[in-house]
C-alpha cells in the first residue's frame, strides 16, 4: 500500500495513447418513457422522498435520447478515438423474459453506425447502475439468477450490434453498487446491509465472466470489466490505522480486482461473514483473460480504525490541507499513479492492458450560461491526471488508453443536478449544450499528442 511510483518495469515502445470520453445511459438520456422503456432501480430511487440532494429525477437534462446526434458531433470535434456510453438495459429488454425492444435497439444501432461513419468507436458499456426493478424485487444482485439475466440481456444486445460494435466494457464499477448501493444506501437500490451486501460483488463479478463469455461467442471484438480503484492511504503508522486500511483496501480494490486478475478472493476472514456464494467454475470464468482492464479513478481515500461502537471497522478521514473538487473529493493525481503502479505490482503478467475508463472531475458551476465557461480547475485536474499517466507509461505500464468523465454534466446520481463533470455544460432545463474551456483544451491536447506521435514516428 505505498505510493512509490513502480521504478523497476523495463520501459518498452507503447502504442500511442488513445483518447476517449464518456457518458452513461440514466445519467444522460432522459425520455423515461419515450420508446416502451421499462423500470429501473434508478427510476425507484429518483422518486423516494428525499434521496436525490436536488430531487431532480434525471429529466430533461441532456435529453440525449433524443439529442444523441449532437452529443456524437461534440464528441467528433474533439477528436477522440472512441466514445464510451453505456446501453440501457430496461431499454433493450422492457420487461424480463418478454421479446427485446426493437425500438430502442434500432435507435442505438443508428447510433453505432453514425460513430462509425464519423470514424469514431464505439465504446460501449453493457451495465452502468440501471438494473431493472423487477430483478430487485427478486433481490437483484443479491439472486445468482441476476447475473444469468443480464447474460441473456447481452446475448440480445451482441445479436443485434455486435458486428459492428468492437470495444465493450461489461460491468461499470461493481465496487460501487456493492458499498453504496447495497451496503449503505447512498445510491440505488439504497439498501443498508453492510457486510451482507458482500455477495453482490461475487453476482456482478459472474456476470461480468458470463457476459466475457457470450462476447468471446460470438467472436464480436474485445471485453473486460471497469472497476473503481483508489488509493488508500493509512491515517497513520499507528497498527489501528494500518489495519484498517488494509480493510478498506481489501473492500475496496481487491474484492474486485482478485479475482478477475488472479482467479482468487482475498482472504475476508478479518471481517467474520459468510463465504460469498461462489459455486464450481465460477472463479474460472470470471478470470478468463479479458483484452483490456478498465480503471476508473477520481481520489485518494485516507483510512482510519473506526470508533469502538462503529457497525464497520474503518473511517474515511478527510486529507488535511489536499485541494477539492466540488464534491470535495481530495484532488491528488499521486494517487492514480499509485493505483496503476500497485495493479502492475499485484497482478504482474496477469494484468492485460490498462484503459483509464473515467477520469474527471465536478466543480461548481452556473446552471445557465450565456457564454464559455472558463473552467481552469478542471483543466488543471485532467493536465495533472493526464502526467501521471504519462509518468506510469514512461515506467513501463501499458495503458493503452485516457478516458474523461464526462462529455456533458450530467445527472449525478444521488447529487442529481448539482454536480457537474462535463466538457460541455448543458443546461439542465433546455438541454443546451455549450463547450466550456475544458472541452477546448482537451480538443488541442489531443491534437498536439497525435502530431508529436506523428512526427516521432516519421523522425
Ligand atoms: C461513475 C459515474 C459517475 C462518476 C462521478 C463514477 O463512479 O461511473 O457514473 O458520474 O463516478 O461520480
Amino acid at each position: 500500500m505505498t505510493d512509490d511510483p513502480p521504478g523497476s518495469r523495463r520501459p518498452r515502445r507503447l502504442a500511442p495513447l488513445r483518447w476517449s470520453v464518456a457518458t452513461a445511459a440514466f445519467q444522460i438520456e432522459g425520455a423515461r418513457h419515450a420508446d416502451g422503456r421499462g423500470r429501473s432501480i434508478w427510476d425507484d430511487f429518483v422518486e423516494m422522498p428525499g434521496a436525490v440532494l436536488d430531487g431532480s429525477t434525471a429529466e430533461p437534462g441532456p435529453d440525449s435520447w433524443h439529442r444523441w446526434r449532437e452529443d456524437i458531433a461534440l464528441a467528433v470535434e474533439l477528436g477522440v478515438d472512441r466514445y464510451r456510453f453505456s446501453l440501457s438495459w430496461v431499454r433493450v429488454r422492457p420487461e424480463h423474459g418478454r421479446p427485446a425492444n426493437r425500438a430502442a435497439l434500432d435507435r442505438y444501432s443508428r447510433m453505432v453506425d453514425a460513430l462509425l461513419d464519423a470514424g469514431v468507436a464505439p465504446f460501449v458499456t453493457l451495465y452502468h447502475w440501471d438494473l431493472p426493478s423487477v430483478l430487485e424485487e427478486h433481490g437483484g444482485w443479491l439472486d445468482r439468477r441476476t447475473p444469468f439475466a443480464f447474460a441473456e440481456y447481452v446475448q440480445t444486445v451482441v445479436d443485434a450490434l455486435g458486428d459492428r460494435v468492437a470495444d465493450w466494457y461489461t460491468i461499470n464499477e461493481p465496487v460501487s453498487t456493492t458499498l453504496q448501493g447495497y451496503a449503505i444506501g447512498e445510491l440505488a437500490p439504497a439498501r443498508t446491509l453492510l457486510f451482507g451486501a458482500l455477495p453482490t460483488a461475487h453476482h456482478q463479478l459472474l456476470a461480468h465472466g458470463l457476459a466475457q463469455q457470450v462476447i468471446r461467442s460470438a467472436g464480436s471484438g474485445r471485453v473486460g470489466i471497469v472497476n473503481n480503484h483508489t488509493a488508500v492511504r493509512p491515517a497513520s503508522a499507528r497498527d489501528e490505522d494500518l489495519a484498517a486500511a488494509e480493510v478498506y483496501d481489501l473492500l475496496h480494490n481487491r474484492l474486485f480486482a482478485d479475482p478477475v486478475l488472479r482467479g482468487e478472493y482475498p482472504d475476508l476472514s478479518m471481517l467474520g461473514v459468510p463465504d460469498l456464494p461462489v459455486e464450481d467454475g465460477d472463479l474460472a470464468l470470471i478470470s478468463r483473460p479479458s483484452d483490456f482492464y478498465g480503471v476508473n479513478y477520481y481520489n485518494p481515500t485516507r483510512v482510519g480504525a473506526a470508533a469502538p461502537d462503529s457497525p464497520i471497522p474503518f473511517e474515511i478521514l478527510p486529507i488535511e490541507g489536499a485541494p477539492t473538487t466540488g464534491f470535495g473529493w481530495p484532488i491528488d493525481p499521486q494517487g492514480l499513479r499509485a493505483v496503476l503502479g500497485q495493479l502492475a505490482d499485484r497482478y504482474g503478467d496477469a494484468l492485460p492492458p490498462i484503459v483509464i475508463g473515467e477520469n474527471g472531475a465536478s466543480f461548481p458551476e452556473p446552471d445557465h450560461s450565456s457564454h464559455t465557461i472558463h473552467d481552469a480547475e478542471r483543466i488543471d485536474y485532467l493536465a495533472r491526471h493526464l502526467d501521471a499517466v504519462e509518468a506510469a507509461r514512461n515506467d513501463g505500464l501499458d495503458i493503452a488508453e485516457f478516458t474523461v468523465w464526462s462529455l456533458l454534466d450530467n445527472f449525478e446520481w444521488a447529487d442529481g443536478f448539482t454536480q457537474r463533470f462535463g466538457l460541455v455544460h448543458v443546461d439542465h432545463n433546455t438541454s443546451l449544450r455549450t463547450p466550456k474551456a475544458s472541452y477546448s483544451w482537451f480538443r488541442d491536447r489531443i491534437a498536439a499528442s497525435r502530431a508529436q506521435h506523428e512526427a516521432g514516428a516519421g523522425a
